[in-house]
């Protein structure tokens, strides 16, 4: 795990933008994971301003999202989908049938989950994977004592992560409890992984991933063992190293 210290989130944003530039330098035909969350949208704004310079393209590239909310229909404005499409996707010239994000709506979220998992192997596995993390720990929606070696499947949100994803709906409006997330045992066959955190509220979690033991506690602690993870930190988020 390299971990790198940045002055803020806009440079966390920059340098997050350059290896994802370095990866589609390397191979335009690249399987990207991403995420959602408020830390990774000033690296996909880095990349659309790229991509609109001329320097990278989308074309060839397919993408498999981490989670979605279950129950939420594809269309609701805080779908991940739909994150997705107004944050990343509509910007860029990624073709739509290209992109994947767990059918949180599915009939049978099960057989969603295992058909999800075979797209990835069929897609040829994830060659860059970005993550944030979550005040807890979590990495996608694997919440604190899920299983190391898990698949994507079906997760309970902790009263914690539903606390803060609260803030993205209105009041009163019902707020999903339960999430489609790539495994950690998914996460983990990634080739690279670019994780991002920003912000003093994530310093704890970030010191738990970084200097913690390797635990279902956090999740995120598991990177320790992956063999190419960068963790790039603005100066709050590392302030507890
Ligand atoms: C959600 C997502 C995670 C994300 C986390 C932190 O729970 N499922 O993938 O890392 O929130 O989000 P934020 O970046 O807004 O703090």
């Amino acid at each position: 795990m390299k971990v790198v210290i940045l002055d803020n989130p806009a440079a966390v944003a920059h340098y997050g933008a350059d290896l994802f530039q370095q990866q589609l330098a390397r191979k335009p035909a690249s399987v990207l994971g991403l995420a959602t969350g408020s830390t990774p949208v000033s690296l996909y704004r880095e990349l659309i301003a790229r991509h609109r310079a001329g320097l990278l393209g989308f074309g060839e590239v397919r993408s498999f999202n981490l989670d979605e909310y279950l129950d939420l229909p594809a269309t609701h404005p805080q779908s991940y989908r739909q994150f997705m499409q107004r944050e990343f996707f509509d910007h860029i010239d990624i073709a739509p049938g290209n992109t994947r994000v767990p059918a949180g709506d599915a009939a049978d979220p099960i057989a969603a989950c295992e058909d999800y998992e075979r797209a990835i192997v069929d897609a040829g596995g994830i060659d860059i994977q970005l993550l944030g993390i979550g005040r807890n720990g979590h990495i996608g929606f694997n919440e604190p004592t899920s299983c190391l070696a898990s698949r994507t499947r079906v997760k309970t949100l902790t009263r914690e992560t539903i606390d803060d994803n609260a803030r993205f709906f209105r009041a009163g409006e019902p707020q999903p409890h339960m999430a489609i997330t790539m495994g950690i045992g998914t996460i983990m066959e990634s080739r690279l992984v670019v994780l991002l955190a920003t912000g003093e509220s994530k310093a704890a979690a970030v010191k738990a991933m970084v200097e913690g033991p390797v635990s279902a506690w956090c999740p995120a602690s598991i990177l320790q063992m992956h063999p190419a993870t960068v963790v790039l930190v603005d100066e709050d988020a590392a302030s507890h190293l």
